[in-house]
């Protein structure tokens, strides 16, 4: 009883042991045969073990199968996901595209989605430390790839939650990424905006050889690599 009461003073219930159990000791056993005990930390500190664990591998691949080309996250937030992907590849540029101040009311879905807005490039600037190879793209995307024409990507990782940007992101970087280079999409199992993600994704591969891949993370993402 007094156990119990002192763990409720503190906050901690059933779904917090749970949590501190998965993540002390289920995460760092699945992950233990792919990456070093600091790599291990460092994924496990993000609290979605699977999605940037996957992210992880997926940079192993590209630096060991020489898949050329930058890398872009399409919805940035605070950044998280940015610093992780930098700090993996920090000598190749990485092109951020974000409004930084929430959705744009130009896309559907969205005028009463005030999600987002707490941010800005100075943030996420400062959150990331080393911002040499960071690119921001601020603005409604997809102007924001105007001039981007030519560039080439082994890695994009698209976020944008909505429909359009997602269905543009797919046409921008499609043509642009490598062969063997990795396109994620998070949000394919999230019901949102009538499941802005994955109807965007499916219509995008319906006429194309690769196939998406799921892996079970928060929300559910969606891979492919480009044939
Ligand atoms: C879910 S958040 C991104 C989270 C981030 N990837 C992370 O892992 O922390 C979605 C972001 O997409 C941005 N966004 C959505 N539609 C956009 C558009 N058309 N142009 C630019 N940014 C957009 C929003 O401003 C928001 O910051």
């Amino acid at each position: 009883m007094a156990i119990r009461n002192w763990l409720r003073l503190r906050g901690i219930n059933r779904r917090k042991i749970r949590e501190i159990l998965y993540h002390s000791i289920a995460s760092k056993w699945f992950l233990t045969p792919y990456f070093s005990p600091q790599q291990r930390d460092a994924i496990v500190r993000t609290g979605d073990p699977v999605r940037y664990g996957a992210v992880s591998l997926a940079i192993e691949q590209i630096i060991r199968n020489q898949v050329y080309g930058s890398l872009a996250e399409c919805g940035v937030y605070r950044g998280s996901m940015s610093k992780f992907i930098h700090d993996r590849i920090p000598d190749r540029p990485l092109f951020l595209f974000d409004t930084f101040q929430g959705f744009d009311k130009r896309d559907s879905d969205t005028a009463s989605d005030n999600r987002f807005k707490d941010t800005s490039v100075e943030y996420v600037t400062d959150y990331i430390g080393d911002t040499h190879n960071i690119i921001i793209r601020k603005g409604f995307f997809p102007d924001t790839t105007s001039g981007l024409e030519k560039e080439r990507f082994a890695f994009v990782m698209i976020d944008f939650d909505k429909y359009e940007p997602t269905k543009a992101a797919l046409d921008f970087f499609y043509l642009r990424t490598n062969p063997g280079g990795f396109i994620f999409l998070h949000d394919y199992r999230n019901p949102e905006s009538d499941w802005a993600c994955s109807r965007a994704l499916d219509e995008f591969l319906d006429n194309k050889p690769e196939k998406p891949i799921l892996i079970p993370d928060g929300l559910g993402s969606a891979i492919f690599r480009k044939v």
